[in-house]
This record gives structure tokens, sequence and C-alpha cells, in this order.
């Protein structure tokens, strides 16, 4: 799966970048409070308008203090998918409860720094598991190819039949390091420079789903 993060697409015209993505499978949407992380991009509001518009289920993504307390909304208001920090929360699996309670799936984001292991009994409590591979808080970063061993951790486990979750994977994602993403066992593969720095963002995600199905195709055999 392509989740295009809107991060990098113009804020002035975003019905119709929203609209340029259509045929990926998850709309990426980066909520910054500029408390977690050192930037501050959109909050209910903007989401509500992008709910609206957009054709392909939402994936919010919140870089926020106190998820406890807002997440459950996103979910409310219609977010597919509504992720959260684990640097974040004093409890996550109760965040987790209450996003699932309001009708989203709960994901669960962890820095590039964190150890996954203090928090792997938690995962039986979330959808999804997003691995950021660059500093939470600007897109345009360079990939960082440690957390690929995150990645296979979490793949193991979920081959073997012990968890039910999905992969993600945030942060400098593109063409030179999609494959090796892939091959780590990643599910879902955000791009936001990638995609909306490209003259066709649509055809950018066809290429980089193409490139993705390649090179993990041997780990369905
Ligand atoms: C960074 C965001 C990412 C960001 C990815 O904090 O969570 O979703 O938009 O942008 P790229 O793909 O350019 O690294
Ligand atoms: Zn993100």
């Amino acid at each position: 799966m392509i989740a295009p993060s809107i991060l990098t697409a113009d804020f002035a015209r975003l019905a119709d970048e929203v609209a340029a993505v259509d045929n990926a499978d998850w709309l990426h949407v980066d909520v910054m409070d500029n408390h977690f992380v050192p930037n501050l991009t959109l909050g209910p509001v903007v989401v509500d308008s992008l709910l609206q518009v957009a054709n392909i289920p939402m994936d919010c993504h919140l870089m926020i203090t106190d998820p406890g307390r807002w997440a459950p909304g996103y979910a409310e208001a219609g977010a597919h998918n509504v992720t959260f920090h684990v640097e974040a929360a004093d409890d996550p699996s109760a965040v987790a409860r209450d996003i699932r309670a309001a009708g989203g799936k709960a994901g669960l984001a962890i820095k590039p720094g964190t150890s996954l292991d203090p928090y792997l009994a938690l995962l039986p409590d979330f959808d999804t598991l997003l691995i950021m591979s660059v500093e939470p808080g600007f897109g345009g970063q360079k990939f960082i190819p440690e957390v690929l061993s995150k990645v296979r951790a979490v793949r193991k486990l979920v081959d073997a039949g012990e968890l039910n979750i999905l992969v993600e994977i945030d942060g400098g994602i593109n063409a030179d390091t999609i494959e090796a993403a892939a091959e780590a066992g990643v599910d879902c593969f955000v791009a936001g420079s990638a995609v909306y720095s490209a003259a066709d963002p649509a055809d950018a995600v066809v290429k980089l789903r193409a490139q993705a199905a390649t090179a993990s195709a041997h780990l369905t055999l």
C-alpha cells in the first residue's frame, strides 16, 4: 500500500492535491502541534474539510502531546486510521481502545531512536505500527536504514502468526529506499516528497507501488 503524505503538497490547493493521488491506498495526513515536534501543520478543522473531499481512507499521523485527549476525535470525524506516538502517551492501550470505540483503526508510531522491545506487548491492541524512518517533524529528510531492524522484528512475529498488525514506514521513502523497506517486510509506505515533488503524483504512486511489489515478491511466495 502507498500512502502519500500531503505535508509536501501545496496547502493553498489541498483539495486538488488530494484528488491528484486518489489512486493511492491511504491519504496520510500529518498533524503536528509544535510541542511534540518543532513544527505546526493542521488540526481537526482542516481534517474535517479533507474528509469531505478525500475518496480514499485517511491515515492520520498525530505528532502531538496528550494524544488521549485528541486522537478519538479524529476517528469520530471519520479518519480510517488514527496513529499517535508511543513517546507521547502515558497509557497507549487506553488511547487505542478509545480510537476503536470511536470507529477508527488504532495506530502506534515510534521514533527512529526509540527501541521497540519495551512496547512489543502493546502491539496486540493496535491495527498498525508506524515505524518512523526520519525524525518526525519535517518532510524531505534522509531515510534512516537502521530502523529496518524494527520492521524485520515485527514482520517475523506477524509471519509466525503471533501478531496481527500492519507495518507502516514513514520518512525518506522514494525510488532509492522503498525496495529495502519492502524487503524488510513493510506493508504500507508513506511517501511525501517522492509523490508531491513528482511531475505526476499519481504516476509516482503507481511506480512506487510496483517497485515495492517487485522487491517483496519473494516474501509472499
Ligand atoms: C514527517 C512526516 C512524514 C513526512 C514524510 O514527520 O511524518 O509523513 O511527510 O515526508 P517524506 O516522504 O518527504 O520524508
Ligand atoms: Zn507522517
